[in-house]
């Protein structure tokens, strides 16, 4: 893995009332101390989902892109801080240095000039309580970075959290997993991933949306069968057709879940079947996957019952509102997929099961993810995909289709859970599936295999046939 390789931007000034559109725009220092703040809310096990929401409005453009910048670089930015300051100091005082030398120990990536940098996290630290008696203590180690930055590096090269960004158990994993690749995986987790969207076909066609798009400047390209992608992230409520539900923001590797089942069911002895095609969806918040598996539902065949559980309550809301921006509807239930009692449900067409997983194939979207996880956490979601799979392969049909998903590259959840499921189960067939799909940043060597849609999240699928025993 080697130090990023980004073209060289030019450097940022802060944002000006004018740009942001807001009559008081934060200064830089202003900024920074806010990311401090969620860099500490992260380290003390909160997502970035959970702390972004809570930083006011206007700011969080700014503080995310500056939070998640820092995320990609924290791993170096501790190495450099264990140097400059071997005890570690306070832990408001350790976020703040460790948020600025984050953002400027790479002059290719630094979004602000160094001594720019430096100057306003300075200035963070003298305006906040938990810091300003420590602010010639960031002062004198900022600055000594800048004097011995080129030493200091070398000298943090030897560490691999500094490297690689990733905790050494998931980096034992991927050179296990792929030991061919694991060192492109490591490059592209650091890189921002694109803002793909998916077309609800039904209400427009991908052309026009696209065309619609390029008339107001904003470039995208076709990827997979109902992507585009943007060559920019833009504010999709600001995005023309997306209120009126002609598009959703859905990575182009999830956008594979619906039509792997669509496809698969319409060449299953179900095809042939009469009465409503019974869909669960089991673990379904936000309902991104639901959404698509009814956009596409083939036209003039029989209508789509559909149930979406999600087992925690507090998400379910953003399903049904999902749903109805897309003007779709299903039955949405909050409940546990694992200990689903059949009753008065039918056994089921097609399932599909997106399993909660460690999320290791989208840490381009979530850089948090890395320093949230913890190596047991492997084997408990392990656990769980296997509880969830075993518990819903007797509710589907024979000749039923269920696909199994993670949004993860660790082959535990995808590969190996799949191989001990057929294994255990004589009554299920693997049908040509995708299985692992890595994630690749547009703009890097294409030595990843399985890469199949170009810049996309890493993600597993396996498609599986309920057979007659
Ligand atoms: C990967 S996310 C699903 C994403 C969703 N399919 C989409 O495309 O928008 C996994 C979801 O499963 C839910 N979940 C976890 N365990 C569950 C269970 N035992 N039963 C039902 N839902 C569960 C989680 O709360 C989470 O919302």
């Amino acid at each position: 893995m080697n130090r990023p390789q980004r073209p060289h931007r030019p450097r940022l000034s802060p944002p000006s009332a004018a740009e942001t559109g807001f009559a008081h725009a934060p200064a830089l220092w202003q900024l920074l101390q806010q990311t401090a703040e969620s860099l500490l809310a992260v380290r003390q096990g909160q997502s970035t989902t959970r702390v972004l929401p809570r930083v006011r409005a206007a700011w969080r453009p700014g503080v995310q892109s500056l939070l998640f910048q820092v995320l990609r670089h924290l791993g170096r930015a501790q190495a450099l801080r264990s140097r400059l300051a071997p005890r570690a100091p306070a832990p408001a005082v350790d976020a703040l240095l460790c948020v600025a030398l984050a953002l400027c120990w790479d002059e290719v990536s630094a979004p602000y000039d160094s001594h720019t940098l430096v100057n306003q996290a300075v200035e963070a630290a003298k305006r906040e309580r938990r810091t300003q008696g420590q602010a010639a203590f960031i002062n004198a180690c900022l600055r000594r970075f800048l004097r011995e930055r080129a030493e200091l590096l070398v000298a943090t090269d030897s560490d691999p959290l500094a490297r690689t960004n990733l905790p050494s158990w998931w980096l034992e994993r991927l050179q296990r997993d792929h030991p061919e690749h694991w060192s492109a995986l490591v490059d592209q987790a650091r890189q921002p991933a694109p803002m793909t969207l998916r077309i609800q076909t039904r209400r427009t066609t991908r052309e026009a949306l696209q065309a619609r798009w390029a008339a107001m400047g904003l470039t995208s390209q076709a990827v997979g069968r109902y992507g585009l992608q943007l060559t920019r992230p833009v504010d999709v409520r600001a995005l023309p057709g997306f209120l009126e539900g002609e598009c959703s923001v859905q990575d182009a590797a999830a956008q594979l879940a619906a039509p792997l089942l669509w496809d698969a069911l319409l060449d299953s002895p179900r095809r042939h079947a009469s009465g409503p095609w019974r869909l669960l969806d089991a673990c379904a918040a936000p309902g991104g996957k639901t959404a698509h598996l009814l956009e596409i539902a083939p036209a003039g065949d029989r209508p789509v019952d559909l149930l979406a559980l999600e087992i925690d309550a507090a998400r379910l809301p953003r399903v049904q509102e999902n749903l109805q921006r897309l003007g779709l509807q299903a039955r949405v239930q909050c409940a546990d997929a694992g200990v689903l009692q059949q009753g008065g449900e039918q056994p089921w067409d097609g399932i599909l099961l997106d399993a909660p997983c460690t999320a290791s194939g989208i840490v381009r979207r979530h850089p948090d993810i890395p320093w949230l996880r913890r190596a047991s956490d492997v084997d408990q979601l392990v656990a769980q995909q296997a509880r969830l799979l075993k518990a819903l392969w007797p509710q589907l049909r024979s000749g039923g289709i269920l696909v199994y998903c993670t949004c993860s590259v660790f082959r535990d959840e995808g590969q190996n859970q799949i191989e001990a499921f057929l294994a255990h189960n004589t009554d299920a067939r693997l049908r040509p599936s995708p299985g692992h799909l890595m994630p690749l940043a547009t703009g890097f060597p294409a030595d990843v295999p399985d890469n199949r849609l170009g810049d996309h999240d890493g993600f597993y699928y396996a498609v599986l046939e309920k057979r007659d025993r």
